[in-house]
């Protein structure tokens, strides 16, 4: 079938320019090809319309960064897929800040080059039909429920509202509690979808006969109990979106049935002989690295190039630092009752929410502010009000760790560190023992001779 997707291609050495031009006009897709980088920076600055441009990065006389640099000030609604030999690699990243939708390392697969080839004429599209919602959307982070304040959260937000106008698959990555079901609300919510339904399904939670009644459905009479048909999830949420929670943990036959529906886009019931027309949108999130499943051979690679045309990621809440407050502020506000005054956070606290590691990430900040609104007394949330837990790992902590990024630090070498800590520890079990020495010892499973060793000076 002819694709009418165009693609301009630039890469100074004529062997690895002529492989790729091959491969991507194979595919059916229109190809300009480019030696000369000097050349397709007029291009890039001209009229000529492409859906996507791929970049060699070690080019002259102009490179391909810079050419990178105006595709994406004349061109920011078309991809830009950078190329790059090994070695190189610090730089293809530097790329992706300057805005590439991603980069192949040379020698490639030609497999993986297509799928990139693949999911960034996609995004070209999102962007692109895009364009006339964002002026009747206004203002760029206004999802009021969202708490977007680190660069990388702000990244979500923008793509939550990139991707909302279309019916695009996205695949939503991140830890347990990072806010995914959230996102996905979001989505649908900015879709032209809102106001029609949102169901959501955990792929993980039901055995495998039941999942896929849930999910497409049964006919009367097609197992035992059956007594009556019934619509599927994809039918019920018809015109509106599926949400496949865990799809990690979907059973692999499932896989294959959900595959179907997502390329015919149309269900057939347990034990249906028709198929029934669906226009559900699929939404569908993880917190195990689907790449990683697929290696163990319980899920379908097939599968997960068909989800992840739009992978989101939510990074986990310790690696976006900046979101801790506002998000503790935000929390902490929706658990009061109404009329309730507004607490402050004192400092030591504040400085607890930013040290703490957060496992459970949103969902344990969430946790750890209803419980202080639970027994907070005055107008100021303190340490006592706040979850035993957090006060139990804060208080094992040595002071000043973790370190915060770009906090000084005075360095010791390690052994000097463990050293000062045993030392702690050791006065700390002897003043356990009301300064037995013997008790202390024993309790430490270590001679007396060795125990002496190990105190300061001033409690020998
Ligand atoms: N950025 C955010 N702004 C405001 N609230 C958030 C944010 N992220 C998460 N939350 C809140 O944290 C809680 C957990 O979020 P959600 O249920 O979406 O996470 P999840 O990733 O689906 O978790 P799980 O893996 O446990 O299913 C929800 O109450 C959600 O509203
Ligand atoms: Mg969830």
């Amino acid at each position: 079938m002819a694709n009418l997707d165009r693609i301009l291609i630039v890469d100074n050495e004529p062997g690895s320019l002529s492989v790729v031009t091959t491969l991507l006009k194979a595919e059916g897709y229109q190809v300009t090809p480019l030696r000369e980088s000097e050349k397709a920076l007029e291009l890039v600055k001209s009229d000529e319309e492409f859906e996507l441009m791929v970049f060699d990065i070690r080019m002259s006389p102009v490179d391909g960064m810079e050419l990178l640099k105006v595709a994406r000030e004349f061109r920011p609604t078309v991809s830009v897929i950078m190329m790059t030999a090994y070695g190189t690699v610090e730089t293809a990243i530097e790329a992706l800040k300057l805005g590439a939708f991603d980069y192949v390392t040379k020698p490639y697969k030609v497999e993986e080059l297509l799928i990139t080839v693949q999911r960034a004429l996609e995004y070209t599209k999102t962007l692109q039909e895009n364009i006339d919602l964002k002026a009747q959307l206004g203002s760029r982070y206004e999802y009021d429920n969202i708490i977007c304040e680190s660069p990388a959260m702000r990244n979500v937000c923008d793509m939550i509202e990139r991707v909302a106008p279309t019916d695009v698959t996205v695949l939503i990555y991140g830890e347990s509690g990072t806010g995914k079901e959230l996102v996905a609300k979001a989505i649908h919510e900015h879709s032209h979808r809102k106001g029609q339904r949102f169901v959501a399904v955990n792929c993980a939670a039901l055995p495998e006969p039941l999942l896929e009644s849930e999910m497409f459905g049964h006919v009367k009479g097609a197992f035992t109990g059956a007594s009556s048909s019934k619509a599927g999830l994809f039918e019920v949420a018809d015109a509106g979106t599926i949400f496949l929670d865990e799809i990690g943990g979907m059973p692999i036959n499932i896989q294959g049935k959900l595959l179907r529906v997502l390329q015919e886009k149309e269900v057939r019931r347990v034990g249906g002989s028709e198929n029934l027309p669906v226009n559900t949108r699929v939404l569908a999130a993880t917190n195990t690295r689907l790449e990683d499943l697929i290696k163990r051979g319980t899920f379908r690679e097939d599968l997960y190039y068909r989800l992840s045309v739009i992978p989101i990621e939510i990074k986990p809440l310790r690696e976006r630092l900046q979101d801790i407050l506002p998000l503790a502020y935000h929390l902490l506000r929706s658990e009061l009752s109404q009329g309730a005054r507004m607490p402050s956070i004192d400092s030591e606290v504040r400085d607890m929410l930013t040290r703490y590691a957060w496992p459970g990430n949103v969902r344990e900040l969430e946790n750890a502010m209803k419980h202080a609104v639970t027994f907070a007394t005055g107008d100021v949330i303190t340490k006592d009000v706040l979850p035993a837990r957090l006060l139990d790992v804060m208080a094992s902590m040595p002071a000043g760790f973790p370190l915060k990024p770009g906090e000084p630090f005075n360095c010791k070498a390690l052994k000097n560190y463990l050293r000062d800590r045993e030392k702690e520890y050791v006065v700390q079990v002897l003043s356990h023992f009301d300064g037995d020495k013997s008790k202390a010892a024993e309790a430490l499973q270590v001679s007396l001779a060795t125990l002496y060793r190990k105190l300061p000076e001033s409690y020998r």
